[in-house]
């Protein structure tokens, strides 16, 4: 199966992915990487010779304009599956409408809570005391999709968020492969 992967980032779940695409047995490869602006993960993937594209919302007049471009540019690549791996816009219609069923994300948090930008400062401030990670369908909205995975963490007291959302990654990280994978083999199957 081919993948896309959108990103913002650092790309640390990027090169998760990459490294698990390694094994012949995972059934999946990283076609191309698109990124909103110059980052890490644009990096990463240039690093292990994966085609990498910025398109980035200020080089275009209208929103709807940069979506039919992220489009053209994620579809370049035939994908499978789009995965969204720390990739910090909202996808709209002029995307989405593109890749039905296709498109999933990963969010620091036990959605339905604390969706958005900064869901693990958002989790801390209310006091929370279990966070987590969710693999979900995209959607229009922010964070609302059908979700696929969860996975759930301690919040400690002494927690900052640097300390959180590390012990969210070192969760979410593996979910997001392992989902992956099994959406690519139950698609083999379809
Ligand atoms: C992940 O925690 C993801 O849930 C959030 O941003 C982070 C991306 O990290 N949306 P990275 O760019 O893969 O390192």
């Amino acid at each position: 199966a081919s993948l896309v992967v959108l990103v913002s980032g650092t790309g640390s779940n990027l090169v998760a992915l990459l490294r698990a695409c390694q094994d012949p047995a995972y059934g999946a490869r990283v076609a191309g990487v698109v990124a909103d602006k110059p980052c890490q993960g644009i990096e990463h993937a240039r690093a292990a010779g994966v085609p990498a594209a910025v398109v980035a919302m200020e080089d275009y007049a209208a929103r709807a304009n940069w979506d039919e471009a992220l489009a053209l540019a994620v579809g370049e690549h035939d994908p499978d599956l789009v995965v969204c791996a720390g990739f910090m816009r909202i996808l709209g219609p002029g995307f989405l409408n593109r890749f039905p069923g296709r498109i999933i994300n990963t969010h620091p948090s036990l959605l339905p809570d604390f969706p958005g930008a900064h869901a693990v400062r958002d989790a801390l401030a209310a006091g929370a005391t279990r966070a987590g990670a969710t693999v979900f369908w995209v959607d229009e909205g922010v964070d609302t999709g059908a979700h696929i995975a969860q996975v759930e963490v301690p919040v400690l007291p002494d927690d900052d968020e640097a300390s959180l959302t590390e012990r969210i990654k070192a969760a979410e990280t593996p979910q997001l492969i392992e989902t992956i994978s099994r959406l690519v083999r139950q698609e083999d199957r379809a």
